[in-house]
């Protein structure tokens, strides 16, 4: 859509923690096209495991990706899978983004790889939902030629980005952090595609780079001087669009750790607004995203993504909600997802279709 607010308007969707197969993901494609998206980034590894075949290192798959948040059901997308993913992201209009999460988020592949622990020794699998515990090590004997290998094929079957993770590496020491953030990103502006990081490595970030900002938590001078260096800025605040969030104490399924969630709460997100200090023109857009800790179906991902994906769309061709006008449009849109077949909630302040 040429003339929408913003050039990015995406959707992050993880299918680690709960892995979902082809036609699920092919699924939220529909949605994500149906509310005006153009890109679908998976969350492709993390500690709990490791979803997509990597030539030259199958123990990844072959040892961690049998499982998922609690131990349940695993999965990896092959090579063909990850075509037909392409495929049909294309056909909707979606860029699709590959996302491997390094160097935290990381104990799947050092579970699968001695040569990634110093001690050769590999820790054991992990079912659980803390974060910030794991970490590639600059001395352990693989770490080189496995960040060049992972990152050199997914820029391969990339659409031109790849998104180097980088978030949460509470357990890598600052110095070693910059070092394999180095690496990484030298691999992959090496690789001719752009760089796309979470923004704990902003210091790294510059010229055609892509910054998401997903926590109100952290400062925001870092982002901003990156920026200055010509990096642009991608925003998912978890306070807006993280929309594993649940939408209200009433939620079954979802998580509460930036509050709850309701559609008015997505809704009220002015994407000029959410940095003090940051201008405009470096915002490439906006982009939701979905955890999947305590989400385990196709359903359980149209429930929480719908009605809230409806205002992302909308701030992402409009740059912001004009309420009174969206919430007379969606109950037409609500039956068009009830047709589909797509559960949705029904948020306070909308007429729904019976
Ligand atoms: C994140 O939610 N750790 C990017």
């Amino acid at each position: 859509m040429a003339d929408s607010a913003y050039q990015w308007r995406g959707l992050s969707l993880d299918v680690v923690r709960h892995f979902f197969g082809v036609d699920d993901v092919i699924r939220v494609m529909d949605i994500a096209q149906s509310v005006g998206l153009n890109r679908l980034h998976l969350h492709l590894s993390d500690d709990q495991g490791w979803r997509i075949d990597v030539p030259g290192w199958p123990e990844l798959v072959a040892r961690s990706s049998g499982y998922g948040v609690g131990g349940g059901r695993g999965g990896h997308y092959t090579r063909a899978d990850w075509d037909r993913l392409r495929a049909a992201a294309d056909k909707r209009g979606l860029l699709l983004i590959p996302e491997v999460d390094l160097p935290g988020h990381s104990n799947a592949a050092l579970h699968a790889e001695p040569g990634l622990n110093i001690d050769g020794v590999t820790p054991p699998a992990y079912h659980g939902i803390e974060v910030g515990f794991s970490s590639l090590r600059m001395a352990a004997p693989d770490t080189e030629r496995f960040i060049h290998d992972v990152y050199r094929y997914l820029a391969d079957i990339s659409d031109g980005y790849v998104h180097i993770g980088g978030d949460e590496s509470h357990a890598t020491d600052p110095a070693e952090y910059d070092e394999l953030v180095h690496l990484i990103t030298g691999t992959v502006r090496d690789a001719g595609v752009r760089l796309i990081a979470w923004q704990e490595a902003a210091e790294h970030l510059g010229e055609g780079d892509l910054i998401q900002v997903w926590d109100p938590r952290l400062a925001a001078a870092p982002v901003l001087a990156a920026t200055e260096r010509g990096a642009q800025v991608i925003l998912s605040p978890a306070s807006r669009v993280y929309l594993d969030m649940k939408y209200s104490e009433d939620s079954k399924r979802g998580l509460v750790w930036i509050g709850h969630t309701e559609l008015a709460d997505t809704a009220a997100f002015v994407p000029d607004e959410a940095i003090e200090g940051l201008d405009p023109r470096h915002i490439a857009g906006v982009e939701a995203a979905l955890w999947t800790e305590t989400l385990e179906t196709f359903e359980h991902l149209s429930y929480m993504l719908l009605p809230r994906l409806a205002a992302v769309g909308e701030i992402g061709q409009r740059g912001r909600v004009d309420w009174l006008d969206f919430i007379e449009r969606l109950p037409a849109t609500a039956r068009f997802w009830q047709e589909r077949g797509w559960p949705y909630h029904r948020s306070p302040g909308v007429e729904w279709p019976s």
